[in-house]
């Protein structure tokens, strides 16, 4: 059987803005299995960001989360804070867009993985310098040692990338946390930290979520899919099944606006996303969606099972089946 290593229920955060208050993660529901990739996609402001942040309580204190986050067991939700730091770096990791910012700057390279080696781990200097070096080679830097004593200004974006995970799986967490992390990338070296990525998980066994917008990366390296929309799961299921016969019409239309090869008209999904101070009632994604009704503005359609997917559409099994337009 395969076991869950996060388990979130009913995760709800809210912001409190002057502009009123903003309905970031509105009961969002999902498992992610030990040494699996879990994908999450969906449109700028979904949730993406906010759920995982919350998970690993990085939220600022105007946020305010409520619902069940269940990692390896423990319930996270009411951790203080000095708990939730024992936790991060340990048990789960999130890396980060922008490696710089997870950076020091002033600090040698091998330094800081040793600093976080030491800060959950009975090491000696040497002990922690030695295991640095082998987790910059297992991130792919050629001259491990030498590169050890550079500073980050000394790496390209790729190699700062590398480091940022090198340090994320120092403690071999169980759960490594990905935010976009090859968005700043070129394309060649974002398959690279791709590898690099999957590499963690197949030799750890650590278990990984990939936040992304892309869902060729989805494709490439997830085991499974989350499809977000507007502070809710909306389809969740297998990357083949997902790919192969999406139910949800916002799956859909995401697959419909991936570029193809010889191809040369995407069909984008027409409209935004809703503001979440306000979203819409029902299920948020009516007012973009051609098989909307009534119903749909009436009831916030739940994650039920269709074909092999957990989709969360009133009409998904009436729904004509899925094509990709020529
Ligand atoms: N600190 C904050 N204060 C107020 N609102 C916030 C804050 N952080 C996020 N939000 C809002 O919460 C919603 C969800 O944001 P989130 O960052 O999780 O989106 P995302 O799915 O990660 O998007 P992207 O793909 O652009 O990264 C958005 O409406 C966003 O504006
Ligand atoms: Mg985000």
């Amino acid at each position: 059987m395969t076991e869950i290593i996060l388990k979130i229920r009913n995760l709800h955060v809210t912001f409190d803005t002057p502009f009123g208050q903003v309905l970031a993660v509105r009961g969002v529901d999902l498992d992610v299995m030990k040494g699996e990739v879990l994908g999450v996609v969906g449109e700028s402001g979904s949730g993406k960001s906010v759920s995982f942040l919350a998970t690993m309580g990085l939220l600022s204190s105007r946020a305010r989360v409520s619902g069940s986050i269940v990692l390896d067991g423990e319930e996270l939700i009411g951790k203080t804070p000095q708990q939730m730091r024992s936790v991060r770096g340990r048990v789960m990791s999130m890396i980060f867009q922008d490696p710089l910012s997870a950076l020091n700057p002033v600090h040698r390279i091998g330094k800081q993985i040793s600093e976080m080696l030491q800060s959950h781990q009975e090491l000696t200097k040497k002990q922690a310098a030695t295991r640095a070096t082998e987790l910059l080679d297992l991130v792919g830097i050629p001259q491990p040692a030498e590169r050890a004593t550079q500073f980050p200004h000394e790496f390209s974006g790729g190699m700062r990338q590398r480091v940022v995970i090198a340090i994320a799986i120092a403690n071999n967490p169980k759960l490594l946390i990905a935010d976009e992390p090859t968005t700043a990338l070129d394309v060649t070296v974002q398959a690279q930290i791709l590898e690099v990525i999957k590499r963690v998980q197949q030799q750890l066994g650590t278990a990984v979520v990939l936040i992304t917008h892309d869902l060729g990366i989805i494709a490439r390296v997830a085991d499974r899919v989350d499809v977000m929309y507007a502070g809710r799961n909306v389809e969740q299921g297998l990357v083949d099944d997902l790919y192969d016969h999406p139910s949800h019409p916002y799956t859909r239309g995401l697959l419909r606006s991936i570029p193809r090869p010889g191809k040369e008209r995407l069909t984008p999904i027409a409209g935004f996303p809703p503001n979440m101070i306000s979203p819409p009632s029902g299920c948020a994604f009516r007012t973009r969606c051609e098989y909307a009704t009534e119903q749909c503005e009436a009831t916030i359609p739940e994650l039920k099972l269709f074909t092999d997917l957990q989709t969360a559409c009133l009409r998904a099994n009436e729904l004509p089946d899925f094509r990709i337009a020529q």
